[in-house]
């Protein structure tokens, strides 16, 4: 299927980012789709066991309510990303226990590096009933596209910049997918792509519009329904919100994360490599003001660096250790159930 249209008729105007790292579930999902958005799971960091679990459990709870359209989003691999200085990681690591202060065994000495299990998910994904499939941090091979299309499934590619736009426009995806420079979590950027630019999401979308007629899906430091509609009306088909579902009572979100979106209002949201050497949206503390100047861009091998250590920190209930992944609208990330946020962000859509 690759007629815009009809591609328009399985989105929806809201679209629940995927949240890897525990945020994303079943249920959050399902809460979602059963509010009226079209809800994403997230497939980085889990094993292909929880994927093909999560999956399964989100197809229950969805035939239940006539079969919701979903999607699943996967990391592709970055093929440069094996590269490692070990001397620089050596440095970086010394700086992490410093500032830390937490016990070495915590922080591997020697660089890890994983595909994500990329294929093993991709053909978990394409067995499934997602009806689409969105990739990130990379745009995969074409035969990758043409496997997804094959399993009747449609794809979204990320940018954040016009270069990015540029690239999807001319690419195999069916769906252009725009993250702005607000968005909580990692920046989807491809690296060689996406340039440094930081125009807002909406001049983003309205870039889009005005270049291509596939489907948009953009967002980035949504706040309420006001920033739906303006997305909606610059030519957004559907907008993409994250960081409003943290707080979400469905939420997966891990305790330390959730008080601070409650008790940090105060402080601000900065975009730090120190957490996993891609550059990512969060709400700032001792960690990232110490070592964000200092972390080298070696991905996913400082994510390993400070698996550990982020783990630790929750446990303890030490905010300022653990990666406080947050768009700029976090303060109205409110406790509530995940279909009364829904309900309250799509308001704006009549
Ligand atoms: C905790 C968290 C985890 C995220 N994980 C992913 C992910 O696994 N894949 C992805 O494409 N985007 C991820 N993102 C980015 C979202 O897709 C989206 O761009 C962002 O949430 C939108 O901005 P907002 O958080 O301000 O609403 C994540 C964002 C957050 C806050």
């Amino acid at each position: 299927m690759n007629n815009a249209q009809e591609i328009e008729k399985l989105l929806r105007p809201l679209v629940l980012a995927p949240m890897a790292g525990g945020p994303s579930t079943p249920r959050l999902a399902a809460a979602v789709a059963g509010a009226g958005g079209l809800p994403f799971l997230a497939a980085g960091y889990l094993s292909p066991e929880s994927l093909r679990a999560d999956i399964a459990d989100l197809q229950g709870y969805l035939e239940k309510s006539s079969e919701l359209p979903f999607g699943v989003n996967l990391f592709v691999p970055d093929p440069q990303g094996s590269r490692c200085d070990v001397e620089a990681y050596s440095d970086y690591r010394a700086r992490v226990l410093e500032v830390s202060g937490v016990s070495p065994e915590l922080v591997p000495a020697e660089p890890i590096w994983s595909d994500d299990a990329f294929e093993e998910k991709l053909e978990i994904v394409c067995a499934s009933a997602a009806s689409f499939v969105s990739f990130t941090f990379a745009h995969p091979a074409p035969a990758v596209v043409e496997r997804v299309h094959a399993a009747g499934k449609l794809v979204i590619f990320y940018a954040t910049s016009r270069p990015g736009i540029d690239a999807i426009v001319d690419s195999g995806a069916d769906v252009i997918g725009i993250q702005g420079p607000n968005a909580g979590g990692h920046r989807a950027t491809v690296f060689g792509v996406d340039d440094d630019s930081n125009e807002s999401v909406l001049e983003l979308v309205e870039y889009a519009r005005g270049i291509s007629c596939k489907p948009i899906i953009a967002g980035g430091g949504v706040s309420g329904a006001a920033d739906v509609r303006n997305l909606l009306r610059a030519g957004a088909t559907g907008v993409q919100v994250g960081t409003l579902f943290l707080n979400a009572q469905e939420a997966g979100t891990k305790k330390t994360h959730r008080r601070a979106l409650e008790e940090f209002g105060g402080r601000e949201t900065v975009i730090t490599r120190a957490f996993s050497g891609r550059p990512a949206r969060a709400i700032e503390n001792s960690f990232s003001a110490a070592l964000s100047d200092s972390a080298p861009g070696f991905y996913p091998q400082l994510h390993f660096l400070t698996a550990g250590l982020r783990k630790e920190a929750n446990e303890r209930g030490d905010a300022e250790n653990l990666n406080l992944w947050a768009g700029t609208g976090f303060v109205h990330a409110k406790e509530e159930p995940a279909a009364d946020i829904a309900r309250r962000l799509l308001a704006a859509h009549d």
